[in-house]
């Protein structure tokens, strides 16, 4: 089990929805913490909620040298950093053939590429650190459900997905003798502000009835993150009922395919209904 007092752990994304919900609970168990996002102002004004114990860097994680600097940076203020959580990131609810190539190299670049330029600035500091309670860092992934199974609309975001799983687990063997440990997050739908950017980068709304279908809360995901830091395991299912059918997909596609297309329907309707309307 892993101290969390003291523990320095840099979030990206910490500026809205589950980053800023695990800010939350880190601190209240004494973690030092980086904080980053594009948005300043909100990141400014979680720390200030926070006491202004942490350290908040402006950053766009589609650009390598921002990712870079969030390391840079942690190193330079508290020396080490325990718990990389690579959470930013976001959806287009859009169909695969509407989503423009330039959405596409948009989409790999935040929340794939994000993912690798954070993990090249971050290993070689971890390779130098000591072990503490057993290990010399942590790269907590926050991939989601859909990395297992592609979701209809979300096609570019559920391949972002399933490249983060991918990199987690070729990283999680590799690392291994290293004492670094490799934790993918695969949370279902959670009320955050996900849905709203999905919406407004694609054609797609969802019907809100369907926004509503097995939501949880970004409390109840970033708990079970904790317990990820905690105790790292190779991965966290905030929902285990997901992570059960997710698993019989890759058993019977075609069955998970008709409750797909049934989803599928039902959204098709309500957006004709609405342009219709
Ligand atoms: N909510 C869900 O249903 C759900 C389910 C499964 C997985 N997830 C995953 O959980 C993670 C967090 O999402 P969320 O639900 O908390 O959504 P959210 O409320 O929209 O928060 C997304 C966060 O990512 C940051 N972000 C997005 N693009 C960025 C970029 N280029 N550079 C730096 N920061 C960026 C945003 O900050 P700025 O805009 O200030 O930069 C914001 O802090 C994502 O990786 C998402 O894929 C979410």
């Amino acid at each position: 089990m892993r101290d969390l007092r003291g523990m320095v752990v840099v979030i990206t994304g910490a500026s809205a929805g589950i980053g800023a919900a695990l800010a939350r609970s880190l601190h209240r168990c004494d973690a030092k913490l980086v904080l980053a996002a594009r948005r300043k102002e909100r990141l400014d004004s979680l720390n200030a909620e926070l006491g202004n114990e942490h350290h908040v860097v402006q950053a766009d994680v589609a650009r390598e040298q921002d990712c870079r600097n969030i390391i840079d940076e942690t190193i330079a203020r508290f020396g080490r950093i325990d718990t990389l959580v690579a959470n930013a990131g976001y959806g287009i609810y859009e169909t695969v053939d509407q989503t423009s190539p330039a959405q596409f190299r948009d989409i790999f670049a935040a929340n794939v590429f994000g993912t690798t330029d954070l993990i090249h600035a971050a290993i070689p500091e971890m390779l130098k650190q000591h072990a503490e309670d057993g290990y010399r860092g942590q790269v907590m992934i926050v991939s989601s459900v859909a990395a297992r199974r592609g979701v209809p609309y979300l096609g570019a975001y559920s391949a972002t997905k399933a490249a983060q799983l991918s990199i987690a687990e070729a990283m999680r063997v590799e690392l291994a003798d290293n004492k670094i440990a490799v934790t993918s997050v695969h949370p279902i739908m959670t009320k955050t502000e996900f849905g709203t950017t999905a919406e407004s980068r694609g054609r797609i709304v969802l019907p809100r009835s369907d926004r509503d279908l097995m939501t949880q809360s970004v409390e109840h995901v970033a708990r079970r993150m904790v317990e990820g830091i905690a105790r790292p395991r190779a991965e966290v299912w905030p929902s285990a009922v997901s992570r059960i059918l997710v698993g019989l997909g890759t058993l019977i596609p075609m069955t998970v395919d008709r409750m797909m297309a049934g989803y599928y329907q039902r959204v098709v309707d309500s957006n004709r209904a609405s342009k219709d309307g």
